[in-house]
């Protein structure tokens, strides 16, 4: 049994590796993770990362899938929190523009440090100004319950491109007004695995709006 400053001290050196996950494969980060972290509980180390970096962890894989799938080669990441995964896209070459409606101080949801530019916009706002042609979207965790990310979608150009990160229908991410749309007006271009913190079951898919 491990002390509270030994498994302090695990964490910090998880939180220190995991500055450069974005350009390790899925499989070599979770190998990693057992090895840094096999005593610990997960909810700990999902509230260090959470904290220093984002809600979900970025691999290579998820980097070049979205990468390869964009238009054009840019991005928008709507509700982009500390900007790790916006930061990382551009890190990997394209064009990446960064919202979120709360920043700094004033959000809630565990981000205070920016890794990345982030304009102070709501997402609904951005997608009114943004919605003539098809355009790539990031949305990494859409709060849950919350009707903001369906909203934006629905506003959106047929042919645009949303990369969407988090957990399916009946999980933390979102509305189900959200996920009847990705049903019911989207084709699923991918679906692709990305470490997932002890208990979560959260995924990157693409899809392109239809309709
Ligand atoms: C659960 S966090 C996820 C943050 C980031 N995408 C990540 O994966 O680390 C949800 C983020 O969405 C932002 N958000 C919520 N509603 C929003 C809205 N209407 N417009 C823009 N950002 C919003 C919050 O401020 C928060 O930073």
């Amino acid at each position: 049994m491990e002390t509270k400053e030994e498994n302090n001290q695990k964490i910090e050196n998880f939180i220190k590796e995991a500055y450069d996950f974005p350009k390790m494969s899925c499989s070599q980060i979770k190998h990693k993770m057992c090895e840094l972290l096999n005593s610990l509980t997960g909810f700990e180390e999902r509230q260090s990362f959470v904290r220093k970096y984002s809600w979900s962890i970025p691999c290579k894989e998820a980097i070049d899938a979205i990468k390869k799938h964009s238009l054009d080669n840019k991005i928008t990441d709507i509700m982009a929190g500390s900007g790790w995964w916006a930061k990382n896209l551009e890190d990997a070459g394209m064009e990446v523009s960064a919202i979120d409606n709360r920043i700094g101080k004033n959000n809630q949801f565990g981000h205070q440090i920016s890794h990345f530019f982030i304009e102070e916009q709501d997402c609904t706002t951005w997608a009114k100004a943004n919605n003539q042609n098809p355009v790539t979207i990031l949305m990494s965790w859409p709060p849950y319950e919350e009707n903001a990310a369906f909203k934006c979608v629905k506003m959106l150009a047929a042919g645009t491109i949303i990369c969407y990160i988090g957990e399916e229908i009946g999980g933390c991410c979102g509305n189900n007004s959200l996920f009847n749309f990705f049903e019911n007006e989207c084709e699923k271009i991918e679906k692709i695995k990305i470490p997932q913190f002890y208990g979560m079951h959260d995924y990157l898919i693409i899809y392109k709006k239809v309709k």
